[in-house]
């Protein structure tokens, strides 16, 4: 086999390798990392045979097409480099116990721009052979943004619909606490689990929020809370309706809620008592990029003028949303803190997190 033919198909292996990882929730964590190993290795075999490339950097008498490509060739090695440091972060499996950039939100994006700027870099070599330059560039363009749409909408779709995590709970509850100076602040939490009715055949269950954990289920917003009352030393309280649950399926949950918020509904629930104490960790899913409704009744039955709301979001994607000038607008009286927003695939890890965010509302900053 010739060396060209050698390079193209390792090429092709590494754009499948990558596609293969971003479909990390059906392939599993371990298949994931070591695809991820693959990759790295088909990458040094691409830049021990394309080495060449290098000698040619500095040169002056060049297109301004392949200068461009040259550009982005070096921003994709620096991804790529930004990149392995963060596999190491999140992996699990071969590299446990690294620490630093362990964000698995941050390890998308990364993946999403090395994605995206490799189809570049392997479009910009078809366009530099192509005898039509102007259809290439739109083939091109097409599948950078295809690569893109992938890392950014749906991998986190995926995450939503179809994540199930198996966790020892009691291993991620267990760390450092603080000691809060003065009254500690209520932790107050909204979970899809718990105001679901779920069909007795859990199996049947799909939907990120569920996380499984030493055999039973754990809503994920209910993990946080479980994690700041360890922090705490405290008893969260759980946001519980009172009237018609959630139904079992994920997909006809996002039809309900999406009903909710368009009617500002206020689903009755449970009184939660928040006189005796001046602060309040609240803990929600992002829902359409709001607060659940719910969430909303527990802020309006409530006084919360003089208290300070803390806030602690998990989501699919999307940040806070709207959530904290929903917040700020049904507590007017109060002072409202975002703390932060924990993308769903984060939530199993996010303890020190949390216990660093605590610690520093606890000294007042
Ligand atoms: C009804 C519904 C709507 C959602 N809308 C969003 C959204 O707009 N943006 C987002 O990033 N995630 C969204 N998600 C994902 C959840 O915020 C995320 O999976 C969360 O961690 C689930 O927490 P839970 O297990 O405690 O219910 C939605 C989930 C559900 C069930």
């Amino acid at each position: 086999m010739t060396k060209k033919k050698i390079g193209t198909i390792g090429d092709i292996l590494m754009y499948a390798l990558l596609l293969a990882q971003m479909l990390y929730i059906f392939i599993g964590n371990n298949v994931h990392e070591i695809l991820g190993i693959a990759f790295f290795v088909c990458l040094t075999g691409h830049i021990i045979l394309k080495g060449w490339w290098f000698k040619t950097l500095f040169k002056k008498e060049k297109t301004s097409l392949r200068r461009f490509f040259d550009a982005i060739t070096c921003l994709l090695m620096l991804t790529i480099i930004v990149l392995m440091l963060s596999s190491m972060g999140v992996s699990r499996f071969i590299f446990p116990n690294v620490r630093f950039m362990g964000s698995a939100a941050l390890h998308r994006y990364l993946a999403t721009a090395v994605l995206t700027l490799g189809v570049l870099h392997g479009g910009l070599h078809f366009i530099m052979r192509a005898k039509k330059p102007a259809r290439a560039w739109i083939i091109v363009i097409a599948l950078c943004a295809a690569a893109f749409s992938i890392g950014i909408f749906a991998v986190p779709y995926l995450n939503r619909h179809f994540r199930s995590v198996d966790i020892v709970r009691s291993e991620k509850l267990n760390g450092d606490r603080v000691n809060w100076s003065g009254t500690k602040p209520m932790v107050v939490y909204f979970t899809r689990l718990g105001n679901t009715d779920f069909e007795p055949d859990v199996d049947a269950v799909s939907g990120a929020s569920l996380l499984t954990s030493d055999g039973g289920l754990t809503g994920s917003n209910e993990l946080l809370a479980d994690m700041a009352g360890s922090i705490l030393s405290c008893e969260p309280v759980a946001i519980t309706l009172t009237g018609k649950k959630y139904p079992s399926s994920y997909n006809a949950t996002i039809a309900v809620a999406g009903d909710e918020l368009r009617a500002q509904a206020r689903p009755a629930i449970e009184q939660v008592d928040v006189t005796g104490t001046d602060s309040i960790i609240l803990i929600y899913p992002l829902w359409w990029g709001s607060i659940p409704m719910p969430v909303a009744t527990f802020l309006e039955q409530n006084d919360f003028t003089g208290k300070t709301i803390y806030l602690i979001a998990s989501q699919g994607s999307s940040g806070y949303g709207r959530t904290v000038s929903e917040v700020e607008s049904l507590c007017p009286g109060a002072s409202v803190i975002p703390g932060t927003s924990i993308y769903c695939e984060d939530i199993p890890d996010a303890r020190p997190v949390l216990y660093d965010l605590i610690k520093k509302w606890n000294s007042g900053q």
